[in-house]
């Protein structure tokens, strides 16, 4: 059987017959990470930033100072090593110029080896040994923007900067003369060193993440046949604490061909409304994708579907019917039967305020089975309409749908008139007991969200109004799943 009514999604009340329009450069999702989603994605990045930057080797330094009394002195620091980080306190600001991410009061501890050596009269003098530097209050900031770049996100390192506010040199060993010649000497270039290697770092990592974004697969896969196009669409919104993505978020065929449709859309404005403001992101979905899933399944013909076992057996054989269609009995007496069922139009969604409902149109052939030869009988054509219920499992967007009602009229017979008042309870049962289970173990299954590999979502609310689905959610991430794409 074939997947038939997976297309069934969620659903109303409109006559048969599709739009067919073309999709264009439309949005269909649109996401937004709330305030609270920029901060969960910004402790990620700067943990993971910091646990990956350390250590962190900078280039050696060498100075000549004049010391008073000891005369010139050459002196190397060398194996200077950034160990430890701590960053203090950090936070993440989106405005219309870029998304700001400073963080502030941070600390880093360094360890090195220091050398000198100067030449009295023509004695050479050295001594050597280790030291450990504590930066205190360094200030870092990024100024990032994203862009739409031909339906990849972009990221742009608009300013990179790093500044270091204090530092205190111990020495291991050496004289106290040494101790105030390196800090004399050496206190700005390892500012500036610690600042350049924080900002080299910081701008290889970024590039880094730009590639991992550009490279976000442009679909995502829902079975063998169809994907979901998770293409971006224009640039990303930023708001002054909210950022917002619109992706194209329809079905496409993967290895079936069908035509280009576009889908009835109001041109409505971006928007993402989450009542509860304190969750980390909000997925709005078109009443679009869930009908252009409807087209493609309904175009790759997998909407036909021969019953041959339903739970009261005895329906399938013209004995069963002996009552129902005297006539039928008649003519093939003991014939086993089958129900060939088809849709007639790709089932129509439509989104309402609390309410999804599926408007299936389909026929439905009697066949006689006579040594192996199927022999069509009647068709009946079927309205159905179904009101459907949304929830999340795991990532993805599932669904389930009842039967509110249906409608009946005889297509052709090659037997006669039906009474169809006889044969309407016999078509509700099969509806109940075979039809929809089987769409709802499809439909349970869902498709996936458009949620970046790792993360989670968790605790959904889903709301539906005037055409749309909104998942507003928070999220998590699987430790063990390693943010590999930063390489700090
Ligand atoms: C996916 O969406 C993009 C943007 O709307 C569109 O340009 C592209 O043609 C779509 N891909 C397919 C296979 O329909
Ligand atoms: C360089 O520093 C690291 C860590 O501080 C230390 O383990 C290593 O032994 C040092 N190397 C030399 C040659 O001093
Ligand atoms: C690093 O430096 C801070 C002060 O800046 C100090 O409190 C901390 O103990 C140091 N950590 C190590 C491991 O030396
Ligand atoms: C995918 O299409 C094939 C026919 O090309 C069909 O047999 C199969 O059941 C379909 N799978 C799904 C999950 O729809
Ligand atoms: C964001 O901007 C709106 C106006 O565009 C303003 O009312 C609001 O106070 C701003 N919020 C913050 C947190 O700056
Ligand atoms: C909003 O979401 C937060 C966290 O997800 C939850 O703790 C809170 O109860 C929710 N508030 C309402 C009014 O649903
Ligand atoms: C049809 O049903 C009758 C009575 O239940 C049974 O005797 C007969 O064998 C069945 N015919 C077929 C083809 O299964
Ligand atoms: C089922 O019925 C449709 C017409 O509704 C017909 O095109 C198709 O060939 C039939 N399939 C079988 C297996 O009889």
């Amino acid at each position: 059987m074939a997947p038939f009514v997976y297309l069934l999604l969620l659903v109303s009340s409109l006559a048969p017959g599709y739009a067919q329009i073309q999709s264009g450069d439309q949005a269909f999702i649109s996401l937004l990470i709330s305030q609270k989603g920029l901060d969960f994605v910004k402790d990620l990045l700067v943990n993971k930033a910091i646990s990956s930057m350390v250590p962190l080797e900078l280039s050696n330094i060498e100075k000549t100072a004049k010391i008073p009394v000891v005369g010139d002195v050459h002196m190397v620091l060398s194996n200077i090593t950034i160990y430890e980080i701590n960053v203090v306190s950090s936070y993440i600001k989106p405005g219309e110029t870029g998304i700001s991410i400073i963080a502030s009061g941070t600390t880093c501890n360094l360890s090195m080896n220091w050398r000198y050596s100067y030449s009295k009269w023509i004695i050479e003098i050295s001594d050597s040994g280790t030291a450990s530097v504590q930066v205190a209050g360094m200030e870092i900031r990024l100024v990032l923007d994203l862009e739409d770049q031909e339906g990849s996100l972009k990221l742009v390192l608009k300013d990179c900067g790093c500044f270091v506010k204090d530092i205190s040199i111990n020495l291991d060993g050496g004289a106290s003369w040494l101790y105030q010649g390196i800090v004399n000497a050496f206190e700005g270039k390892i500012g500036s060193a610690v600042e350049n290697g924080i900002s080299k770092k910081l701008t290889e990592g970024i590039s880094k993440l730009d590639s991992f974004l550009c490279n976000l697969p442009k679909e995502i896969l829902v079975d063998d046949n169809a994907s979901l196009n998770v293409t971006f669409v224009n640039d990303p919104l930023l708001s002054n604490s909210s950022i917002g993505f619109e992706i194209n978020g329809l079905f496409i065929a993967r290895n079936v061909a069908v035509p280009d449709y576009l889908y009835r859309h109001e041109n409505s404005k971006f928007s993402v409304f989450c009542t509860n403001s304190s969750k980390m992101l909000g997925i709005s979905l078109d009443e679009a994708v869930f009908n252009s899933a409807s087209v493609l399944y309904y175009d790759a013909k997998f909407m036909h579907w021969i019953v041959d076992k339903i739970p009261d057996q005895s329906l399938l054989n013209t004995t069963g019917w002996r009552f129902i269609i005297p006539q039928l009995y008649k003519k093939y007496p003991d014939h086993d039967m089958n129900l060939n069922v088809s849709l007639s139009s790709p089932p129509i969604v439509k989104i309402s305020d609390h309410k999804a409902d599926a408007s299936i149109f389909a026929d439905l052939v009697i066949d006689v089975v006579e040594e192996d030869v199927v022999i069509p009988v009647a068709c009946i054509s079927l309205a159905i309409r179904c009101s459907g219920t949304v929830k999340i499992i795991g990532n993805n967007l599932a669904g389930a749908v009842r039967a509110d009602d249906f409608a009946m009229s005889l297509k052709w017979s090659n037997i006669g008139n039906l009474q169809m008042y006889l044969i309407q309870p016999i078509v509700w049962t099969v509806i109940q007991t075979v039809f929809l289970p089987y769409a709802n173990t499809h439909l349970g299954k869902g498709f996936p969200l458009p949620v970046i590999h790792g993360f989670t979502v968790q605790d959904a609310e889903i709301t539906l109004s005037n055409s749309r689905v909104t998942v507003c959610s928070d999220v998590s991430y699987a430790e063990s799943h390693e943010l590999a794409f930063l390489p700090f």
